[in-house]
């Protein structure tokens, strides 16, 4: 059995917003949205449907424009308007998933240097695993809808063949059923 865990539009849809509630919840009201692309643009996108702030989009790679490796995280978007229009802000930052933190904290880091009033990160998936890196102290407020384990997410978004990956993330459910029993 493949032990990636498949996941679907509808479910990024349905954590998108259970956590959007919980940031309105903990009355922290974004002035606005950070997407880390490119894995954070679509639940950036379905957060505007919750939470209706503009969203900047940032490129963060270990890959340089020529495609070759850099060893750390490097820029290759990072809108100048964004810089100035940080400071004082709440920032609600958005990615699709907490990995080892390092791209995370380095784009924290970052936004934190443009003097915000706040930051608070979203993600979907938080794995659960030693980090490479731990968030700015400034980071009071963190929202991941799953903690899971560290296995490889497929996300629909990466599918060549979205019927296919419908059919695995039925028969990943179906697997996690029966080892549940
Ligand atoms: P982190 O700070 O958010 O933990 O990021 P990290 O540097 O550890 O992640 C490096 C890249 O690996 C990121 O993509 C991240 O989205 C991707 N990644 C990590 N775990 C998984 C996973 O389980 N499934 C998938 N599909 N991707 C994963 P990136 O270089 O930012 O590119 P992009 O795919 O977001 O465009
Ligand atoms: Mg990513």
């Amino acid at each position: 059995m493949d032990t990636k865990i498949y996941v679907t539009y509808n479910d990024i849809h349905r954590a998108v917003k259970r956590l959007a509630g919980e940031v309105t919840a903990s009355s922290f009201d974004p002035d606005v949205i950070v997407a880390i692309g490119s894995g954070g643009f679509i639940p950036a996108r379905i957060l505007k449907t919750f939470i209706n702030r503009p969203i900047f989009a940032v490129g963060i790679s270990y890959y340089g424009i020529d495609n070759k490796p850099t060893g750390s995280p490097q820029k290759i978007q990072w809108i100048d308007e964004v810089q100035q229009k940080l400071s004082g802000k709440k920032i609600l930052l958005i990615d699709e998933v907490d990995d080892t933190r390092v791209t995370l904290s380095y784009c924290l880091e970052e936004l934190i240097s443009h003097e915000p009033d706040e930051i608070a990160v979203l993600v979907i998936h938080n794995k659960q695993k030693q980090k490479g890196a731990s968030f700015p102290r400034e980071i009071k407020r963190y929202f991941a809808a799953f903690d899971v384990e560290d296995r490889w997410i497929k996300y629909p978004w990466d599918a060549q063949d979205i019927s296919e990956h419908d059919v695995y993330t039925k028969q990943s459910v179906t697997q996690a059923e029966k080892e549940v029993q």
